[in-house]
């Protein structure tokens, strides 16, 4: 597949290039990023090449779909959808992000992924998107909430990184969802 480009009313997103690298790893020496993901720490400027070497191969094969999202042309993170699995009743894939430290709060992560969301479904026919993040990630967590994801459950140690296992949130959106934010059952505010 071709990258595809999406354009919100703030904000562009494209598959990051060779010229992103150095925003890319300016941005992942955040410790709140190797806290919550599984982005290599500490995170080198290889680091940041082979990542986005591996997005066009990912582009290229439909594996996964990468953007880079930025305001002004300035990189204010990164969100994807992983593990694409197509489907003849309707796809899954996974929806991922890090927004950079001076970026947040500002409503740009729920902007860029709400466009990524649509495209998918619209495009990849997906019939499911599932979040999923460690377990006291509050700030994921009300972002997919503003998306209109439904919680879905604790999975005790079903996450793993560099840091070990890690209980996980799940939650889920499905295409014949309403996208209106619903209460989830876990403390977020
Ligand atoms: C999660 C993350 C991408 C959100 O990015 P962002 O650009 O700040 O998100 P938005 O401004 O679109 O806000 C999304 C939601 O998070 C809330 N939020 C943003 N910053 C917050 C903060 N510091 N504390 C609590 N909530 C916060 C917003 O209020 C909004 O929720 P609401 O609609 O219920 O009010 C960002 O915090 C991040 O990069 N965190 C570290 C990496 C990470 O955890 N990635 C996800 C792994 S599962």
């Amino acid at each position: 597949m071709e990258p595809v480009a999406l354009h919100t009313a703030r904000l562009e997103l494209r598959a990051p290039t060779a010229a992103d690298v150095d925003a890319i790893t300016a941005a992942c020496q955040d410790p709140e990023i190797s806290r919550w993901t599984t982005v290599p720490s500490p995170y080198s400027r290889d680091d940041g090449s082979g990542f986005v070497e591996l997005v066009a191969e990912w582009w290229a094969e439909g594996v996964e779909t990468v953007w880079g999202i930025f305001y002004d042309d300035v990189l204010v993170g990164i969100v994807g959808l992983h593990r694409i699995t197509p489907h003849p009743t309707g796809g899954a894939a996974e929806l991922g992000y890090w927004a950079t430290a001076e970026s947040r709060g500002n409503g740009y992560m729920v902007e860029a992924a709400r466009a990524v969301i649509e495209w998918a479904f619209a495009e990849l026919k997906l019939a499911r998107i599932t979040w999923r993040a460690v377990v006291g990630n509050v700030t994921s967590a009300r972002t997919a909430r503003a998306l209109g994801f439904r919680y879905e459950g604790l999975m005790r140690e079903a996450l793993t990184s560099a840091r070990g296992r890690d209980d996980g949130w799940h939650a889920g959106l499905l295409a014949s969802d309403d996208r209106t934010p619903v209460a989830w059952p876990i403390p977020l505010e």
